[in-house]
């Protein structure tokens, strides 16, 4: 049974601007349903009022307008006690890591655990196992600044799981890290859904952390979702150009247009041959396509550059190809490839 964790109803947050007369829109009625368990990926360029969005799901930020409901409460209509309490269940962890400087990983871990009536061994007991979740069994003495930026934040997610929350909001957890790093701490993240069922909210800018460990994607861009679904069809199907911009800041297929546009001689084409570009954007195509229309239609296809990753299991991305032969065959060839769900499109035809 799918049961919504996170309910935003309409939700606005509108700044007064300090710097200039007038107010700022960060966030524009947004509606969006969570389900408990998924990793869900919000994603924009910078100011496009992510970490807003973010902070009105735990009412850091209280929505000008609009209802936020959590695990079935509107957290919007709670008293400021009530609202305490529901926090707790609700953990965060930030670019910066926000550790306590002059406290050890296990003094940091232990904090939310201050007034929780927990005994001294009790929470002793409890910031080991944290630790150890977060594989840094060996670091409860370690001060922040004796950590790696990984491994702080793997003190701040230990941190933020520590009163047991059934979600985990990231605020660009990942963006101050290392390309490996960053993979290890989305694999941990990964671990911990899986193992804990916690509901977890990525906040990026970065394309490759949605593909990595998310399951469904909202697209923002001025304070609005533009876009939103499961990360396959957002991205094999995207409806917005600054979705098509994300796409393109992770996939080598647009390079394409500057190689003809700098007349390199990579695409310099001979009589009779066309460049045309794939594009994968159906979960079920596992056939070996380029092979197939270079067989069935006598032509030559030469893979120029390609860009397939896998999304759950399914192929998503393209080709870019030079094929040569009769008219009429890459004229088959392509309506072949179409009947196949894949994409077509000519880029450049010299026939
Ligand atoms: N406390 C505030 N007072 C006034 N304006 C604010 C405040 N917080 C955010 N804003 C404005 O709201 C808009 C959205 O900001 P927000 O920080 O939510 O964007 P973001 O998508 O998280 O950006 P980034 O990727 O750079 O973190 C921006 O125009 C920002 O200047
Ligand atoms: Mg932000």
């Amino acid at each position: 049974m799918v049961t919504v964790m996170i309910i935003l109803e309409n939700v606005g947050k509108t700044f007064k601007d300090d710097t200039q007369s007038g107010l700022v829109e960060a966030v524009r009625d947004v509606s969006l349903k969570i389900e408990k368990g998924e990793v869900y990926g919000i994603i924009g360029f910078s100011g496009a009022g992510k970490s807003t969005l973010v902070r009105c799901i735990n009412l850091l930020e209280r929505p000008t307008t609009g209802k936020v409901f959590v695990n079935g409460s509107e957290l919007t209509a709670f008293s400021e006690p009530e609202l305490r309490k529901a926090r707790k269940k609700i953990g965060m962890i930030f670019q910066q890591f926000n550790l306590f400087t002059s406290r050890t990983a296990a003094q940091n871990v232990a904090y939310p655990l201050k007034y929780s009536g927990m005994t001294k061994a009790g929470i002793a007991g409890r910031v080991k196992e944290l630790l150890g979740l977060v594989g840094l069994e060996d670091k409860e003495s370690a001060y922040p600044s004796q950590l790696s930026g990984g491994q702080k934040q793997r003190v701040a997610i230990a941190r933020a799981l520590a009163n047991d929350p059934g979600i985990l909001l990231c605020d660009e957890a990942t963006s101050s890290l290392d390309p490996q790093t960053t993979l290890s701490i989305l694999k941990l993240l990964k671990e911990l859904n899986s193992k804990l069922g916690i509901t977890i909210v990525v906040i990026t800018h970065e394309m490759h952390v949605v593909k990595e460990i998310c399951s469904r994607v909202a697209v923002m861009e001025n304070g609005a979702v533009v876009e939103e679904g499961d990360v396959f069809s957002v991205f094999a199907n995207p409806k917005q150009k600054i979705t098509r911009d994300f796409i393109d800041t992770t996939s080598n297929l647009s390079k394409i247009h500057a190689l003809i546009a700098e007349r390199s001689p990579i695409v310099k084409l001979k009589p009779g041959e066309c460049i045309i570009k794939l594009k994968y954007q159906e979960k079920d195509i596992s056939e070996a396509l380029v092979s197939m229309i270079s067989r069935k239609f006598n032509i030559d296809a030469n893979i120029i550059f390609g860009d397939i990753e896998f999304l759950g299991g399914s192929p998503i991305g393209g080709l870019i190809l030079i094929v040569n032969g009769a008219r009429s065959d890459i004229d088959g060839a392509i309506a072949f490839l179409r009947n196949k769900n894949v994409g077509v499109e000519v880029i450049l035809d010299a026939r």
